[in-house]
């Protein structure tokens, strides 16, 4: 079985048809999924998918893009939930700062603020984190290490930066996406060999991200089977090695 374990399923793109998706996924051998939360304009939804869906789980924080909506109290009243296995989306984006220095660095200011607040709830309540890093590693990589705890949590991994390779000894691990199937994914391809097997996952990031040969098109989780084949094809392990390895993975770090 795979776990996708970064999905945005409460995105409006699957309003219409969220069912025949997780159908589709299941159907793949796709079988439990994780719904980060990014933007709290859509928490509910996502709390209502994992409520009406065994197989689904959800996290809870705020995204860099979102970080208008930050409030912090009304995320917590989600955070007891029993499918509530994480806290994020949460890190740093600095890929559309203002183009203005004083406004570039006023916003990076305040996306530090807000991921630091993240990391420290999550420590507190012994949650494992869910970041998104791009363009932005080595102010991620230092606010981690200063702040983040045991629990350590799980980091995109489109940037692949192989600096963000040592938190791995943090209790950090790798969600390998659709970036891994593009074409000129080389950067991310030269990485991934070094990442420990220990600590990867598999993730869509849907409806973004959409591997080869479907790039372009909204993403679903039951594309993961695209990703693992690449992350087959590139560690040497069959496929049911590659499962039976990311779901012990996501079983350690989100005890599901
Ligand atoms: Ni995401």
């Amino acid at each position: 079985m795979i776990v996708d374990t970064h999905c945005h399923l409460d995105d409006h793109r699957y309003d219409e048809d969220l069912e025949t998706v997780l159908q589709r996924a299941r159907e793949k051998g796709v079988k439990r999924f994780i719904i980060p939360g990014a933007d709290p304009r859509t928490l509910e939804r996502a709390v209502e998918i994992a409520q009406k869906h065994e197989d689904v789980y959800f996290a809870v924080g705020v995204h860099p893009y979102d970080m208008e909506h930050y409030d912090r109290e009304y995320l917590e009243s989600f955070v007891d939930h029993p499918k509530c296995v994480a806290i994020g989306e949460c890190g740093l984006d600095y890929y559309r700062l203002p183009e203005d220095p004083s406004e570039a660095e006023a916003e990076k200011v305040r996306q530090k603020e807000v991921f630091v607040d993240q990391i420290e709830w999550a420590k507190a309540l012994k949650k494992p984190l869910i970041v998104h890093i791009r363009e932005a590693s080595a102010d991620s990589l230092a606010l981690l290490e200063e702040h983040a705890g045991e629990e350590g949590g799980v980091l995109h991994c489109y940037n692949a930066d192989a600096t963000l390779l040592k938190l791995a000894k943090r209790n950090f691990y790798y969600g390998i996406g659709g970036v891994l199937t593009f074409k000129n994914a080389r950067k991310l391809v030269n990485v991934f060999p070094q990442i420990p097997q220990e600590k990867l996952l598999i993730e869509t990031d849907a409806p973004y991200l959409t591997p080869h040969p479907f790039r372009g098109k909204r993403n679903e989780p039951a594309y993961c089977t695209y990703v693992a084949e690449k992350m087959c094809e590139l560690s040497g392990l069959s496929r049911e090695q590659m499962e039976t390895l990311t779901t012990t993975n996501v079983q350690r770090l989100f005890s599901i």
